[in-house]
């Protein structure tokens, strides 16, 4: 739980970088390969539980957000994005409603849905705990998340990855499944399961995991975010 030393702190990778990735985002292949197996997993984990009001943080060009309205109509979606450019692809498909804003800023009123839902999005965010706080800030009293992204076998592949990318520039940060666990715990969840997502061919050596939570209800949840707040060194 080391926010400091594992995040990668504030910037991440530009808006602009995803403004350019919004032109290709939507081609067949792209979504196939990549994105519909965890869009697959999130619906199916939605349609277990009650889902009426739904977030989607850092909904991309909207694919899953208008998913979710069309496969399971009780719902009202909100999608969210930093990114015009994707949100401007988003607002050409319909289906929810589409608002810019930052993860760990969000511009929702506390309690205003019943899921929040994320897909390959959270590894951006350059401070993910404030992220995980905004969710459990949102979301109603026993409200569910569900996360889902890359979580490397090993922290040493997690640690590799986020060189990498820094040294292009873009970094990002994949916790592994035990560090999305407690992320995702000392946010004020509890985690209910952990799924690994099959999908081919990358999926192999870096496995997406839907990891889905429930919000701790009011004393504990904010219990859980200042022992934690206490454990962190500062962000620099
Ligand atoms: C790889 S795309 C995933 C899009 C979508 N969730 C999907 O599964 O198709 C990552 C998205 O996260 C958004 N994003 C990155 N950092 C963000 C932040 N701090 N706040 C809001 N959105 C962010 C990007 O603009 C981009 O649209």
């Amino acid at each position: 739980m080391e926010r400091g030393k594992h995040d990668p702190t504030p910037p991440g990778a530009p808006r602009w970088f995803f403004d350019v990735w919004s032109l290709v985002y939507d081609l067949p292949l792209v979504q196939r390969a990549t994105y519909w197996p965890v869009h697959d997993a999130v619906v199916a984990a939605l349609r277990g539980g009650t889902c009426g009001r739904v977030l989607d943080v850092g909904c991309g060009t909207g694919q899953l957000s208008s998913r979710i309205r069309r496969e399971l109509p009780r719902s009202r979606v909100v999608g969210c994005d930093f990114s015009s450019g994707m949100l401007r692809r988003a607002a050409e498909r319909g289906g929810a409603v589409w608002v810019q804003g930052d993860a760990a800023r969000l511009p929702f009123a506390r309690g205003s849905f019943d899921a929040v839902v994320s897909t390959e999005a959270f590894h951006w965010f350059p401070d993910q705990h404030a992220a995980l706080v905004e969710f459990q800030r949102v979301l109603a009293p026993g409200g569910r998340l569900l996360l889902a992204l890359v979580n490397p076998p090993s922290q040493l592949v997690s640690e590799a990855a986020h060189l990498g990318s820094r040294l292009f520039g873009e970094p990002f940060y994949w916790p592994t499944m035990r560090q999305m666990r407690d992320r995702v715990e000392a946010a004020g969840f509890r985690v209910e399961r952990q799924d690994r997502v099959f999908r081919l061919p990358g999926g192999l050596l870096l496995p997406p995991v839907l990891t889905v939570a429930v919000a701790r209800k009011g004393r504990r949840g904010a219990a859980a975010r200042s022992r934690r707040r206490r454990r962190l060194a500062p962000t620099p």
